[in-house]
């Protein structure tokens, strides 16, 4: 297959894929959740602080599971109980959104949910306008100005459309270029976002959280084993010995330290509030 886009998103919407990035996340963020914590405590909770009147509008673009979102919901709610809560949650991998549905039918009436199982730019959402929008690790199959466009316009206020991406110069990256060589359509990622937001005069204000993890030496197998083949999108089970060892190889070097403790790593979440 010749596009990255394409293979990622079918990989996603596949059952071994939904598996592989839970794995995935489990290993770069924690059971509980690193980026969840970043995205509340700096982003959203301030939002909500702000907020006046007894509604706040969300949105998740390629809200995957749902987990993200219906933790950040959690949250907001025990700590704004008295906030009514809508969620127009958007999807296209048919299994992400069957565990995203669960999820939210354990939610309780403080928030109403509309979902739909198919890409953003097919959906039409009952608005195009809320507090805020959240797009999480999911710019990647966009690229078209309209699309683009009509992101950015989701929102009431400033500042009300947020997208979070992997730094151009970190791990994930430098993973995803090896592993993804030989596409020739490549992923859409934040420098290309970047440069189409400033074309089409787009304002938005970048900000940065450096949330670094250690795998500890026992771990180190099973971790290589879930980003490795997440981010070859699920070609390394099939690699030779070889095309493993020099995998291991190359991910070991991209650890910033290695001790008894195992192997440290850092990863640096970008913030676009646009
Ligand atoms: C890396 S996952 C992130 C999922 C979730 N936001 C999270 O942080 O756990 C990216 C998600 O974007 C979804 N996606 C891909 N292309 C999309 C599109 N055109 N419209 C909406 N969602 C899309 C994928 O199906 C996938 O679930």
């Amino acid at each position: 297959m010749a596009s990255a886009k394409e293979k990622y998103l079918a990989f996603l919407g596949s059952p071994e894929g939904c598996r592989i990035y839970k794995q995935f996340k489990q290993f770069l963020y924690g059971p509980d959740d690193a980026l969840v914590d970043v995205l509340y405590r700096d982003h959203i909770e301030p939002r909500l602080t702000r907020h006046t009147g007894g509604l706040f509008r969300l949105a998740d673009i390629g809200g995957g599971d749902g987990g993200r979102i219906t933790a950040l919901l959690n949250r907001a709610h025990a700590d704004f109980p008295k906030l009514h809560f809508s969620l127009s949650f958007v999807e296209p991998s048919p299994a992400s959104f069957l565990t995203a549905q669960e999820r939210f039918r354990a939610l309780g009436d403080w928030v109403d949910v509309t979902a739909w199982n198919q890409r953003f730019e097919e959906t039409a959402l009952e608005q195009e306008s809320c507090d805020l929008a959240l797009l999480i690790h999911s710019i990647y199959t966009f690229s078209c100005d309209a699309t683009i466009q009509r992101l950015a316009g989701l929102k009431a206020d400033v500042g009300g459309v947020l997208v979070v991406a992997n730094d151009p110069e970190g791990l994930l990256m430098k993973l995803n270029s090896r592993m993804q060589a030989g596409f020739q359509e490549k992923r859409y990622e934040l420098a290309a976002f970047l440069a189409d937001l400033s074309r089409l005069h787009i304002p938005f204000d970048k900000t940065e959280s450096n949330i670094g993890f250690t795998v500890p030496v026992h771990a180190f197998d099973a971790f290589a084993q879930a980003i490795l083949t997440m981010t070859s999108m699920g070609a390394y089970p099939a690699f030779s010995s070889e095309e493993k060892e020099a995998a291991h190889a190359f991910l070991k070097g991209l650890s910033v330290a290695h001790d008894a403790q195992g192997w440290t790593y850092e990863q640096t979440e970008v913030f676009l509030a646009v």
